[in-house]
């Protein structure tokens, strides 16, 4: 009969940045069955919200999964408190739709922030598969730039830009993407994964090229399992749920208004829960 997992324990825990920290958990059911593009649903006790993180590797023969985590708000600083040795209450997953990985040609991953990490699997994926990678990574500073190398040994080439020239290039990852266009190169496809803001203009930019763009959704979840409605977003004037038939969607036909509208519904309370654990924890976090 099936028995489901009691213990997820962090096996390995490394801060990558005063903000950023990775967490090797286990969980051998979900690694038996990952792929690129799938997320799972982390709950560090009874009383912590359920927070949707992507898979950024696994590993079958030891039965762990990697997540990469920013601390953001409440719940995330929670988890990324937690230390090697801890357990979550529980991890579901693997989550939404993976990604079809298959050769194109070349392929051009842009990370913003965290989503370098949520990258790193669907880049490494298509190189495996036989494409050309060309990666873009972007991040404020030179702090928060994450997984270079790793991200440097799956990709043909590499740009980096930083909003505030401390690191790469002066300037967004767009102005990258721009650069790629000007010098000829032929993009067969082109994935995203960042802030809401950042892909919407990834799309903008790709959009006049006809270039085939991918854009990962991360609206505000609750069950993940395409019961609650939580969601929900617009893709070609149709409504998804990104839990299920996403994260991953097509990003010329994402209204990514409404998402931002979305997104920004719970930001008082947000707000106030942060300030709530700051105070208890006699702590900053978070970027603000
Ligand atoms: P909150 O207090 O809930 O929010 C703090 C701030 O973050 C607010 O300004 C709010 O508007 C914004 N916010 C809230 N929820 C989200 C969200 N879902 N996406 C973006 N901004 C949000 N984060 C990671 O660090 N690593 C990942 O690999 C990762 N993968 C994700 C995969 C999916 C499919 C989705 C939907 C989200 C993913 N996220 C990831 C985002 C992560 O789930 C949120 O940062 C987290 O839920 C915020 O919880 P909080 O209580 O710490 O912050
Ligand atoms: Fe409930 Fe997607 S989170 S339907």
């Amino acid at each position: 009969m099936y028995k489901p997992q009691e213990k997820y324990e962090i096996i390995e825990k490394r801060d990558l940045s005063d903000v950023i920290s990775e967490h090797i958990i286990y969980a051998p059911l979900i690694a038996r069955s990952a792929k690129p593009g799938h997320f799972v649903i982390l709950m560090k006790d009874n009383n912590s919200e359920r927070i949707p993180v992507t898979l950024v590797d696994w590993n079958k023969d030891k039965g762990t999964i990697t997540v990469i985590i920013q601390s953001i708000g409440k719940s995330t600083a929670d988890i990324n408190s937690m230390k090697k040795g801890d357990f979550f209450l529980n991890v579901s997953g693997p989550l939404g739709t993976p990604v079809e990985v298959k050769k194109v040609g070349t392929v051009v991953g842009i990370g913003g922030g965290v989503g370098i990490a949520e990258l790193y699997p669907i880049a490494k994926a298509f190189k495996e598969a036989g494409n050309k990678v060309i990666s873009i990574l972007g991040a404020r500073n030179k702090d928060l730039l994450i997984l270079e190398k790793e991200t440097k040994e799956i990709s043909d080439e590499i740009l980096i830009t930083t909003d505030d020239g401390s690191y790469g290039k002066k300037g967004v990852v767009t102005d990258a993407l721009k650069e790629l266009y000007e010098r000829g190169e032929k993009i067969d496809s082109v994935f995203t994964i960042g802030p809401l803001i950042m892909m919407k203009f990834v799309a903008l930019a790709t959009k006049p090229h006809s270039t085939p763009t991918y854009a990962s959704l991360n609206p505000i979840m609750l069950d993940a399992t395409g019961m609650c409605g939580g969601c929900k977003v617009e893709v070609d004037g149709k409504f998804k749920f990104a839990c299920v038939d996403g994260p991953m969607f097509d990003a010329h036909k994402v209204n990514f208004e409404s998402l931002l509208k979305r997104n920004n519904a719970f930001k008082e309370f947000e707000e106030q829960s942060l300030k709530e654990f700051e105070k208890k924890h006699n702590c900053k976090i978070g970027l603000h």
